[in-house]
């Protein structure tokens, strides 16, 4: 009775991996889903597509595992951040697809409340840049443009919620709806001082309260999950966004400790504690976790992005095969040649903010091969990490002794001597690297006595490789300044 069932709903797959009691992986399962691309900028995803693989991978996990539902003591949930879902209470029917966080179409919607000067209560309240990138301004785009959405939600027939929110309603079978607070911390609509809902940000964002989930503790029992789904009514008892289930998993418990995931996007986490650091380098200010009544606070370099490069070269230019090639072929050659891609693709994040950025590639010439540019979409994700870690640091965080990674692109040997490089402090990988579903396992594990105390988790992080910095500091400081010069021209491209 020691085993607890992590749910990790990503961007691009839902994965299910079953943990013993001793924090090891016992059985994993993962599914892919599509992706849905209406018109430029915009990226949606069918909830329905969420919920089937999230449930099949879940079920396939505990297959896998030779066990039964009743050895598993919680479940904790993590999940792409942002995204926002709106359904009907009574039929539990999505009023229309999931706008993932990557969709740009209210860009324009954020520039007038911009111009009307309201960034900085934004701000204030919840910690985050004014931006398409986060829920409230997308929650406030399905009520305004799907049929009669907005009447529905003010006869309080409608529930929005993130993906926890989304996988919760259905493993509850539609009894419970609710959040936690690192989610709740990313819809722009949280006040992360006080933890609840915001009237002023309601009302700006024109958003009818009765929408809303009820925000709990990061850990904690929150509900049982009907027992038709598994087999037993397990109790869900842990919930944290992704990138704060990954900064969990990665035991960075102390003020000062950091990390960086290389997931779809790269998302660099530190925590600053019971302390809300504002940033003046557009850094957001994120809620962490609470556990046991203490939240716990987070400086986050947002990038859009990080390993999604790497499809985009197997998908979008067909240069490689898989994604596993890009190693061999980027090795191929000693450098880029002077090629510098910018794969603003989906505008610019942290610290930049550019909804209309553009993906760039220059410095060619007739002598640019694929071996380059591969290079080069290893050295973007690399040096859009430096930009965060720079950003960090002007905002007076302690010089980063070293950078503690995860995410499926960190177990890219290359991309990490490149990223030790071009920081110049050492790279450190976990055995595990599958942080993002270890935090959730952890937060439930806490809750359902599993696991003692997060003091008894550190001791599970081991070093599995250290890539120590090899290259001299004028070499450093040409291809940061050439990569800002490139970053440069990505700027403002798109159409408002
Ligand atoms: O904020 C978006 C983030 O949560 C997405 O994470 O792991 O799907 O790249 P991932």
């Amino acid at each position: 009775m020691g085993f607890i069932l992590a749910l990790d709903q990503g961007t691009t797959s839902s994965r299910a991996i079953v943990f013993n009691e001793r924090a090891q992986v016992v059985a994993s399962c993962q599914q892919e889903f599509e992706q849905i691309f209406p018109k430029a900028g915009w990226v949606e995803h069918r909830p329905d597509d969420i919920w089937r693989t999230q449930l099949a991978c879940a079920r396939g996990a505990i297959e896998q595992a030779g066990i039964k539902a009743s050895d598993i003591a919680g479940i904790g949930i993590t999940n792409q951040r942002e995204t926002t879902v709106v359904w009907n209470r009574k039929t539990g029917l999505p009023v229309y697809n999931a706008i993932v966080w990557q969709d740009r179409r209210t860009a324009a919607f954020c520039d007038k409340l911009r111009e009307q000067g309201k960034a900085p209560l934004i701000r204030r309240a919840t910690g985050l840049e004014l931006d398409s990138y986060f829920s409230a301004t997308k929650l406030n785009w399905i009520l305004n443009n799907v049929d009669g959405a907005r009447a529905q939600a003010e006869a309080g027939e409608l529930a929005f919620g993130t993906i926890d929110s989304w996988l919760i309603w259905n493993l509850t079978g539609g009894r419970t709806h609710a959040t936690d607070v690192s989610n709740a911390s990313r819809s722009m609509l949280l006040n992360i001082h006080t933890l609840s809902w915001d009237d002023e940000l309601l009302a700006l964002f024109d958003i009818p309260r009765s929408l809303l989930p009820q925000v709990c503790e990061s850990s904690g029992e929150i509900a049982h999950c009907e027992s038709a789904h598994f087999g037993a009514a397990i109790p869900i008892a842990g919930v944290a966004g992704d990138q704060q289930a990954a900064t969990f998993g990665q035991t960075a418990f102390k003020p000062g400790e950091a990390k960086n995931t290389y997931g779809t996007g790269c998302f660099m986490l530190m925590n600053t504690g019971t302390e809300v650091v504002e940033s003046h380098n557009r850094l957001l200010t994120t809620v962490g976790w609470t556990v046991q009544g203490q939240t716990s606070y987070m400086l986050e370099g947002s990038v859009f992005m990080g390993g999604a490069v790497v499809q985009w070269l197997r998908d979008g230019l067909g240069i490689i095969e898989k994604s596993a090639d890009v190693q061999a072929l980027a090795a191929s050659v000693p450098n880029t040649d002077g090629v510098c891609l910018v794969p603003a693709f989906a505008g610019l994040g942290a610290p930049h903010w550019d909804p209309y950025a553009r993906g760039t590639l220059v410095g060619m010439t007739r002598g640019t091969n694929r071996a380059h540019i591969a290079r080069a979409a290893l050295e973007s994700i690399a040096l859009q990490t430096v930009d965060l870690v720079q950003a960090m640091q002007r905002d007076g965080a302690r010089p980063l002794l070293e950078l503690r990674v995860d995410g499926g692109a960190s177990n890219n040997n290359l991309l990490m001597q490149i990223q030790a490089d071009l920081l110049g402090v050492p790279v450190v990988r976990p055995t595990v690297t599958e942080t993002t579903a270890l935090g959730a396992a952890y937060l439930a594990g806490l809750a359902v006595g599993v696991f003692d105390s997060e003091q008894s988790l550190l001791a599970n992080w081991q070093v599995d490789a250290r890539f120590e910095p090899a290259m001299g500091i004028d070499e450093r400081g040409a291809l940061l300044d050439r990569w800002h010069r490139a970053v440069e021209r990505s700027k403002g491209w798109a159409d408002a």
